[in-house]
């Protein structure tokens, strides 16, 4: 039998985000964020991204006054916050070495500006990683992952302002120093690159505070002063806590052209240098000059201070984390071409691949194109942090759920990203599915679009037990972590 032979510091694992699964939303000292802020709107197409998630202050006034969790579906999540010890027992007997989740940093520091944190969040998330180390997980941890606390937009306008970079840092140390002799993987800033497609769920920018500014300089500052923060992260990290590692993370949408027409490449090879510019700068440590020239072409001008350009090439990111769901075509002229997406990027629809009831193309050799890719630009080691299917499940009378869909698309990734590993040359940290229990999700704020192993009982109106019911695709990831770093090909091989 032929078996792909991996390395037995590989991690296998799974992920999350708090804003998606924590509930609790105002329990125990934790401040509002703008996660809080996030409804879901049943009369919005859910692919309709944009409208979705651009909040006004309008509307933030609306989440202000409204103290309920009823129809906030990130104030309550899966309610992960009163379940972490049932749920981690339960992910941990599939097998898993990892687990990569992120800190609410309103539960924190619940203002961001506040001067001493809250202890009883240090403490929770403190008793978390002990949970995990009980069962040898090693923690993935994401310092922010779309939760900043609300106060910081409101009294600051959020990262347009420097002294968020000092806030962050306040919380970053505190957070590392409390939690060192359990974590030592850090990722500052989840997806770093999204700031771009979608500023208010991403990094807390409201379009409308920046009236009479061109709202993309904005947003192009705001960027520049996370990059600052992250690296001040990596700096922190490696003075104090050498054996730590710290990674950048993007959300890694591979384009390709629509066909070999050389303008249709030339607009591919373009729309790469997009996803690759926020990755070039964490990990190269400079700003690209193809960027530069973007920003000076549409007059944009970042600010920066004294030591920033120092600061940034001295403390680049020690492995490239990012998400990986889907791929997108582009063409010079799309007049007439098929729509789709991929994660939030727009592109031209790719008739060699399917597509999840989402529209989110499904292309797992694209994933190993992605790996070549990075560690060919890198050379440095890669942790794919995020990959899962956004499926509607359905639950059996027996309290089954038969999601072989699912299973298909993981089975699919992980082939080609063991063939990658195997084959290509590369260097992998690991690799984490996106989803343990379903989780509220990120764009639509919608329970109906399922992501984990473990089936959560509640609907997009909240309504529901909240019970847990193991998946298919559970017990499938179960059986191929029992292969420990020995996996037989055929196991890949075999369609459900
Ligand atoms: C990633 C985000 O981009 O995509 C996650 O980091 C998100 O937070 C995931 O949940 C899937 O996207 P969605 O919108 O389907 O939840």
């Amino acid at each position: 039998m032929e078996y792909y032979q991996i390395n037995q510091k590989f991690l296998w694992g799974v992920a999350t985000a708090a804003n998606q699964v924590e509930g609790g939303w105002n329990e125990d000292g934790k401040g509002m964020s703008i996660a809080d802020c996030l409804r879901y709107r049943p009369q919005i197409d859910s692919n309709d991204y944009k409208s979705v998630n651009t909040i006004n202050s309008a509307e933030i006034k609306s989440a202000l006054a409204d103290k309920s969790s009823k129809g906030w579906a990130k104030r309550h999540g899966v309610d992960f916050y009163h379940n972490y010890h049932e749920d981690i027992k339960r992910l941990a007997d599939t097998g898993i070495s990892a687990y990569r989740f992120s800190i609410s940093w309103a539960r924190i520091f619940p203002n961001g500006d506040d001067l001493e944190p809250n202890q009883a969040g240090l403490d929770y998330y403190l008793d978390l990683v002990k949970e995990l180390a009980k069962y040898n997980i090693t923690p993935i941890m994401t310092l922010s992952h779309y939760e900043m606390p609300l106060n910081l937009v409101l009294k600051y306008d959020s990262w347009y302002d420097r002294k968020i970079v000092e806030y962050f840092e306040r919380f970053a140390k505190t957070v590392i120093d409390y939690l060192h002799d359990y974590v030592k993987y850090w990722i500052p800033i989840n997806e770093i690159d999204s700031i771009i497609r979608h500023p208010f769920s991403s990094a807390g920018l409201i379009e409308d505070r920046f009236l009479g500014k061109n709202f993309e300089s904005v947003i192009y500052q705001a960027m520049h002063h996370q990059f600052i923060a992250a690296a001040g992260v990596v700096k922190y990290c490696h003075d104090t806590y050498p054996e730590m590692k710290v990674g950048c993370m993007v959300t890694r949408t591979t384009v390709y052209p629509y066909n070999s027409d050389p303008l249709n490449v030339l607009k591919a090879t373009k729309m790469m240098r997009d996803v690759y510019a926020f990755s070039d700068i964490q990990a190269r440590g400079v700003y690209p000059t193809y960027l530069i020239k973007k920003l000076q072409k549409k007059n944009i001008h970042i600010e920066l201070q004294p030591g920033d350009k120092e600061l940034l090439k001295e403390n680049t990111a020690d492995f490239v984390a990012f998400s990986y769901y889907s791929s997108v075509c582009t063409a010079y002229d799309t007049k007439g071409l098929k729509v789709t997406k991929a994660n939030r990027t727009v592109g031209v629809y790719n008739k060699y691949l399917s597509e999840s009831e989402w529209g989110w193309q499904i292309d797992p050799v694209g994933l190993r194109i992605s790996l070549i890719d990075l560690y060919d630009r890198y050379q440095k080691p890669l942790f794919i942090v995020e990959n899962g299917l956004g499926a509607k499940d359905e639950l059996t009378d027996d309290d089954h759920i038969h999601d072989d869909y699912r299973v298909e698309y993981l089975r699919e990734h992980i082939k080609e990203m063991l063939i990658s590993l195997t084959q290509d040359g590369i260097e992998l940290m690991g690799y984490c599915i996106w989803g343990t229990t379903d989780m509220v999700s990120a764009s639509s704020n919608q329970m109906s679009k399922r992501y984990g192993l473990i089936y959560v009982d509640l609907d997009d109106n909240g309504n529901g037990t909240y019970n847990r019911y193991k998946k298919d695709s559970y017990y499938w990831y179960q059986k191929l972590l029992r292969y420990g770093n020995k996996i037989p090909e055929s196991f890949l091989e075999e369609k459900s």
